[in-house]
């Protein structure tokens, strides 16, 4: 793993937005998986300021989202469908048809999970950007998720819910369940771009960096991969900064 600590969030975006530029511009038909949350917002407004400055092109390129809530509408404010259209996806040029993000809405759960490894199949990930959950979660993998898991429905943890309960009206109106790729199918990945701040994460950095490579903590398993970055700020890299 290939640490980078920032004195701030700005410096960081735009190291982490750079490496995700510079890719599609190499490779215009890269494959990006993409994630959701506080985290990766100031990421995505840079490149939303990049495209309309320098015209980067998303036009032939895919981008595979991590998961989505189970049962919520997908026009919903807090839906990840909403927040990837309003974040990202309405400011850029790329093509709605290669988009993805899983179907929390459909009734045969089952298929839509299948139909989501058949599409990082037939389109596998270049770049993997991450966050991590103040449980050390991927994705919704929550703790003791199986390391070789592709995409499933998972409960989510009260922790997780209770994190969330920012983006609704209260932590009754959160989703219990979600739909998210794997451990196995994050880890597939190319390469990974795990991106964390604030002190509510330092101990689950502290965790996946050093602690036992153990399902209790799901990011550890990146541990395992060779090439990842982990890109944070002071107060996320607090504990292991202490620890040295
Ligand atoms: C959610 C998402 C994760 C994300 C995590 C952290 O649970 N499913 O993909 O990494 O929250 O979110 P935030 O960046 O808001 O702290």
């Amino acid at each position: 793993m290939n640490i980078h600590i920032f004195k701030n969030k700005k410096s960081l975006d735009e190291a982490v937005s750079r490496l995700l530029i510079e890719q599609v511009n190499k490779h215009p038909k890269s494959v990006l998986g993409l994630a959701t949350g506080s985290t990766p917002l100031g990421i995505y407004k840079q490149l939303m300021d990049d495209h309309k400055r320098h015209k980067t092109s998303y036009q032939d390129v895919v981008t595979i989202n991590l998961d989505e809530y189970v049962g919520l509408d997908k026009n919903s404010p807090a839906s990840y469908q909403s927040f990837m259209k309003v974040n990202l996806f309405d400011a850029l040029d790329i093509n709605p048809k290669n988009t993805f993000i899983p179907d929390g809405e459909t009734k045969d759960l089952d298929a839509a999970c299948q139909a989501y490894d058949d599409i990082m199949k037939k389109h596998p990930i270049d770049i993997q950007l991450l966050g991590i959950g103040s449980n050390g979660h991927i994705g919704f993998n929550e703790p003791n998720t199986p390391f070789d898991s592709e995409t499933h429905i998972i409960e989510l943890a009260l922790k997780t819910r209770t994190d969330n309960a920012v983006h609704f009206k209260s932590l009754d109106d959160v989703p219990t369940q979600a739909i998210t790729m794997g451990i196995k199918s994050i880890t597939n990945s190319k390469r990974i771009l795990l991106v964390a701040t604030g002190a509510n994460k330092a101990q689950a950095v502290k965790g996946m960096i050093f602690g036992e490579i153990d399902p209790i903590l799901p990011a550890s398993v990146l541990q395992t991969h060779p090439n990842v970055d982990v890109f944070l700020d002071y107060q996320a890299a607090s504990l292991i900064l202490s620890s040295k």
